[in-house]
């Protein structure tokens, strides 16, 4: 670890790679040293005044990249995350970080052999909210946790498209689908209850059949985490009424953590407690008018690179940054209740997961999610 100036190259400069690198941008001990985008670099590189390379070939072997933000549509990272970890450059992958537990696997492996930190971009990690929720559960709060429930729905009409060519996010082999690119809510749910064991999921395209965007658009998960937990959990654009929310019941109590009311809520015999998802009531205000104003519903509403992330969004990933920052130049010790995010823990335990429920989405049946490492490519013997 080290103390100097910390450069960056960002792969990836759309709605959040262009977010990602103005708030390295604005931090003392960073610079942007290059961005490598086949749209969109030369607006970037112009506004945080760094080069614009070719090729990621060429970004990872500069002398004056320490960090690669992987930025890019989610099928497109694993290249990047294994050429950076040959060069022994850190990584900070946007998630979902992979569509495959094989590339997610491949990339963590490959970054620890090179000792580089990988850090997944789950940035939920991040909100007050969230993190008061887990403490919550660690000390007992609600009691033994028996169920997590979470929605992520609304409804997408094709013509708020652009008809025939939707974004790479409405492509399932591109985005991986809702169960992939809102992996939140299931590393959420996994953080707080453990890792699922078994899974079952159901679903496919039930109303956007025959458009151009190929997407399952409901999705119903159930997950096992071990004896006596469990969790549900709903993605989609076929839900005419919007929800997105997180909900715990433990034997003393429940927590719910709202993201459309936009707040968290806590009930145990002793009363209810509210505290803010985000860094203050006004961000949660934010939050609250931004949903309700959404055609969609607004969990289920994409960003496009002509697009700012709102407040209250840019407010968790400055945590991010300025966390990985700060343990990249050796100014903290690493958090505990984030060393998922960086050991690897996450990044694969989401992807094992997802892979194991499309897998029982695919061949009908309850799928173990120790099966999912088997199912991976033996390694090479050459
Ligand atoms: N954590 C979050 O809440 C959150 C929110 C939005 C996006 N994301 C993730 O960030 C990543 C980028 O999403 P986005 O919203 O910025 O998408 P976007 O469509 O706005 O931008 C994607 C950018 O990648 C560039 N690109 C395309 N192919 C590339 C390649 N092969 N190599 C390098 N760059 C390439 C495009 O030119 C574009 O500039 C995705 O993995 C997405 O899931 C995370």
């Amino acid at each position: 670890m080290t103390h100097k100036t910390l450069g960056y190259g960002i792969i990836g400069a759309g709605y959040f790679g262009a977010e990602l690198a103005r708030i390295i941008h604005a931090l003392p001990t960073a610079h942007v040293a290059a961005v490598c985008s086949p749209e969109d670099a030369p607006a970037l590189a112009a506004e945080v005044g760094c080069d614009v390379v070719g090729s990621v070939a060429e970004l990872v072997a500069r002398d004056d990249v320490d960090v690669v933000v992987i930025a890019s549509p989610n099928d497109v990272h694993l290249e990047p995350a294994l050429l950076a970890a040959r060069h022994g450059k850190h990584v900070f992958c946007e998630k979902p970080v992979a569509l495959s537990y094989a590339d997610a696997d491949a990339m963590v492996t490959a970054c620890a052999e090179a000792g580089v930190v990988f850090m997944a971009g789950h940035v939920m990690h991040f909100m007050d909210g969230v993190r008061r929720t887990a403490e919550l559960i660690a000390a007992g709060g609600i009691g033994d946790v028996l169920l997590a429930r979470a929605a992520r729905t609304g409804w997408v009409d094709e013509e708020h498209e652009s008809p025939g060519t939707p974004s790479w996010k409405r492509q399932r082999a591109r985005s991986g689908g809702h169960l992939f690119h809102h992996i939140h809510e299931l590393d959420v749910v996994q953080l707080l209850l453990g890792p699922a064991e078994r899974v079952v999921m159901a679903g496919g395209n039930v109303a956007h059949q025959g458009t151009a965007a190929d997407e399952d658009d409901l999705l119903l998960a159930t997950l096992e985490h071990g004896p006596g937990r469990f969790s549900h959990l709903e993605w989609g654009s076929a839900y005419r009424r919007p929800e997105h929310y997180v909900e715990l019941f433990g034997t003393r109590g429940t927590v719910r953590i709202d993201f459309q009311e936009v707040g968290v809520e806590v009930r145990t015999p002793d009363g209810v407690t509210r505290f803010p998802l985000h860094r203050s009531d006004a961000e949660d205000a934010e939050r609250r008018v931004e949903y309700a104003a959404s055609r969609s519903g607004g969990g289920v509403d994409y960003g496009n690179p002509a697009m700012r992330p709102p407040g209250w969004l840019i407010g968790i990933m400055e945590r991010e940054v300025a966390y990985l920052h700060a343990l990249l130049r050796g100014e903290r010790e690493p958090d505990p209740l984030l060393a998922g995010l960086t050991d690897g823990h996450a990044a694969r335990a989401s992807i094992a997961t997802a892979e194991a429920l499309t897998r029982s989405l695919a061949e009908d049946r309850k799928v173990s999610v120790s099966e999912v490492p088997d199912a991976a490519p033996p390694a090479r013997e050459d």
